[in-house]
């Protein structure tokens, strides 16, 4: 059986630092160590969070530009949109049929969402955001995929996926692998601005994509403590040193923690911050500017990358449906 890895990005919003650290650079490595590695924009995700055309059609583009700008090669891995693989939304109603609703219920995602309604539980809440984990399940188990890299946050969608794998096995015949989650510990989650998880929905970004001005801004936005230059700092639990880890040695880290005792000023460290990410940037801002003037050239990876997996999303979905009962009237 060959090792397969396979991870989506929603296309919500625009990258940032903590899904690239989190999410693309990880996935990007662990490809050159599979035999097979399947990327993808998870733009009928997205529709669940946000109803905005514009907004969706920007990320789109903005997360399939990270991914190309920050190396990953489509001659390599398997690089497609989910609304390009309509299969997957077939297979997703036919795991539908299997998932007890109970486990749905359990949904973290979904639970978030109903703990911020008082008197009607189900306010907002859409079928879409309460089958989420079924679409996502969908996404893996089309091509049976034996490794998703994601992070701590999806390991929940991850054991999800098991079940409902292990359901379809058990009631039908075995189709599915079991798939393994590869996540990072807790202490790789990126803090954002204000010290909680980097993520698009508290706002407190820095974002992959932007300009030099704009990263600096950004880095200049990290919420710190009162403390005066001169003041010796902490660099635990501190926003700055912690996402300056990410882009040094462990000699510069040393180097900064002798700084912090020496009471750096806030401005000095976070300038120390800015030129470590810009230097990392430098060359996916560079790739993304040059990708950036040529659209076409996203559109046909894009559509190459699906013909090349639609293949298999139909061969196994032929299967799937023999086994149920689906086939030609015999
Ligand atoms: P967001 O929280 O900004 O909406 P997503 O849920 O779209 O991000 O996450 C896409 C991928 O990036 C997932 O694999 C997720 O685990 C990872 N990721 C998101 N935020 C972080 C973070 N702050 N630190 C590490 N990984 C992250
Ligand atoms: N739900 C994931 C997130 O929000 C994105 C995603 C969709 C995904 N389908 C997937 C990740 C399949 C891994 C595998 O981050």
């Amino acid at each position: 059986m060959n090792k397969r890895i396979l991870t989506g990005i929603t296309t919500t919003g625009t990258p940032h630092i903590g899904n690239y650290l989190g999410a693309i650079k990880p996935a990007l490595e662990l490809a050159e160590k599979y035999d097979e590695s399947f990327f993808f924009l998870a733009d009928y995700h997205a529709i669940i969070k946000n109803s905005n055309k514009v907004e969706i059609e920007e990320s789109v583009k903005e997360v399939a530009l990270s991914w190309l700008a920050s190396g990953l090669d489509p001659n390599k891995s398997n690089f497609y949109r989910q609304s390009d693989v309509p299969e997957i939304l077939e297979l997703s109603w036919i795991l539908n049929c299997v998932t007890a609703k109970g486990l749905m219920n359990r949904s973290h995602a979904y639970k978030a969402a109903t703990a911020l309604n008082s008197s009607d539980e189900d306010k907002g809440i859409s079928m879409g955001l309460f089958s989420y984990p079924v679409l996502m399940a969908a996404d893996i188990l089309i091509f049976n995929a034996t490794h998703v890299p994601v992070g701590p946050d999806q390991m929940q969608h991850l054991e999800m996926t098991r079940d409902i794998a292990g359901r379809f096995n058990h009631s039908y015949k075995k189709t599915f692998e079991l798939p393994e989650a590869i996540t990072q510990t807790a202490d790789k989650i990126i803090l954002g601005q204000d010290g909680r998880k980097m993520s698009k929905s508290y706002k407190n970004i820095i974002p992959l994509l932007s300009s030099e001005k704009v990263l600096k801004k950004s880095i200049a936005k990290i919420v710190t403590n009162s403390l005066e230059p001169g003041e010796p700092k902490e660099f635990n639990n501190c926003s700055v040193f912690s996402l300056f880890t990410h882009f040094s040695s462990e000699e510069e880290q040393n180097e900064l923690k002798e700084s912090y005792k020496n009471g750096i000023s806030w401005g000095d460290a976070k300038n120390k911050l800015f030129k470590k990410v810009n230097e990392h940037i430098l060359p996916i801002r560079d790739s993304y500017n040059s990708l950036n003037s040529n659209k076409e050239l996203i559109n046909d990876l894009l559509e190459e990358g699906s013909s090349k997996v639609r293949p298999m999303a139909k061969e196994l979905l032929s299967e799937v449906r023999e086994s149920i009962g689906i086939s030609k009237i015999s």
